[in-house]
């Protein structure tokens, strides 16, 4: 079969491959009929993960037909169409049995691995990094996904790929970043990064209720989306981010903050983010932590920071003293995402909301690599791809 592989920085190339084979009798195995590139994506393409190796298959948002169960599987049968959560989750664990899927105890096959670096294991994920399990992804005509009978979300036939295909990944992460910062009716809400996750966190925060949405970006048409889901924009090229946060909540902060950026962070010839750039370039930093950083400083006390946004390793000069005197709350994680998926596709279903609003390109999986410089770069007025094996 053909699939998207990595093969070291920058390198991603349209591969054939062997076919995935059930291994286990709880597996499935999905023809893939859309899949997406999602920003964790970039983190790998652009090095800054370690414990990928080459010709690892990427991709983690996708969705298909099921073409195969394991003899143990009551869940699903050949034909169901579904929508594969990015955590692999074994349903069964005391994480699990608490709806904490992302951190689930036995889905990382390298748990020995993920329990040194993390001091405890997390969830096994698709298409990432041998931390957490380097399991095969699904930008790929066909994926094995183990534990099927407990993630994968079956999906009614008259709705699209495109309405559902992002219950696996951002739709949920951006609800749950919003649903982490516990929104009250008075709310200010400031979102950094209109990517893919910033835009839903945005939808969501609307969703949710909160006064006020202020969402934080450089790219026009980004900002331009925000705008259309209900923010108000700053641009962090041209403008003060933390003065127009203070202007536009009489001088006292945003209640509630999101990082929808992580660990790439751009900033305008800051003090703190040249620092950052200089450390990483020659490896004494893994991350550039320039929106926390900022979230901190803005954020009105006592108020939530929520971080959606991936962090890879070791974050430098991060001003924790503030955070604590402060009295801020920090809350993060990858998305427990079966814990919203219920809810969101009734969502869909009753037209509170068209997911596919994001998408601004289409392609087949043989165009995917020019794609992932295309989203990297934002170029062509790029947003969100989703590609069909
Ligand atoms: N927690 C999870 O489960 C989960 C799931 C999906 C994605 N993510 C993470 O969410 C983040 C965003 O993903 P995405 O798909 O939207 O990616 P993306 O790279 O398309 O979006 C990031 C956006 O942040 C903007 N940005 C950069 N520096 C900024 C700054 N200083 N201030 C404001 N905006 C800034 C960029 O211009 C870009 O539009 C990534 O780190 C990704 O890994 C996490
Ligand atoms: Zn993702
Ligand atoms: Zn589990």
């Amino acid at each position: 079969m053909k699939a998207l592989c990595w093969h070291g920085k920058q390198d991603i190339r349209c591969d054939e491959v062997p076919d995935p084979k059930i291994e286990h009798p709880r597996d499935a195995i999905v023809k893939v009929t859309s899949c997406a590139i999602c920003g964790s994506d970039l983190h790998l393409y652009d090095g800054f993960m370690p414990g990928m190796e080459s010709g690892d298959i990427m991709g983690h948002e996708f969705m298909g037909e099921v073409v195969e169960v394991g003899s143990e599987n009551k869940k699903l049968k050949v034909g169901d169409r579904v929508v594969v959560p990015f955590t692999i989750c074994c349903g069964e664990c005391d994480q699990c049995r608490r709806g904490y899927f992302s951190v689930c105890e036995r889905s990382n096959r390298n748990k020995s691995v993920g329990d040194k670096v993390f001091g405890h294991t997390t969830a096994g994920l698709f298409g990432y990094t041998h931390l957490t399990g380097g399991y095969a992804g699904g930008q790929a005509e066909y994926v094995r996904v183990p534990y099927a009978d407990v993630a994968p979300v079956k999906v009614p036939s008259n709705l699209t790929d495109e309405q559902v295909l992002f219950l696996g990944d951002i739709f949920p992460t951006g609800w749950q970043a919003v649903v982490q910062c516990d929104i009250e009716p008075t709310d200010t809400v400031a979102i950094w990064g209109c990517g893919p996750v910033g835009q839903f966190c945005i939808r969501s925060a609307v969703m949710l209720g909160a006064r006020q949405v202020i969402a934080i970006d450089r790219v026009p048409e980004r900002l331009a989306m925000a705008r259309a889901g209900g923010a108000t924009t700053i641009d962090f090229e041209t403008e003060s981010v933390v003065e127009r946060l203070n202007d536009l909540t009489g001088g006292k902060g945003p209640e509630k903050c999101i990082d929808a950026v992580g660990l790439e962070a751009h900033a305008t010839a800051t003090l703190d983010s040249m620092y950052d750039r200089a450390k990483q370039a020659v490896m004494l930093e893994t991350d550039r932590p320039h929106v926390l950083r900022e979230m901190m400083y803005v954020c009105r006390p006592a108020g939530v920071l929520s971080v959606p946004g991936v962090y890879g390793g070791v974050l430098d000069k991060i001003p924790f003293g503030m955070a604590m005197n402060k009295s801020l709350t920090i809350r993060t994680g990858q998305t427990h995402v079966n814990r919203w998926t219920d809810d969101l596709l009734k969502r869909i279903e009753e037209g509170q909301i068209d997911p596919t609003f994001v998408i601004t390109h289409r392609a087949s999986l043989a165009d995917g690599p020019e794609l992932y410089k295309t989203f990297r770069d934002k170029h062509d007025g790029c947003v969100k791809v989703v590609l069909q094996p």
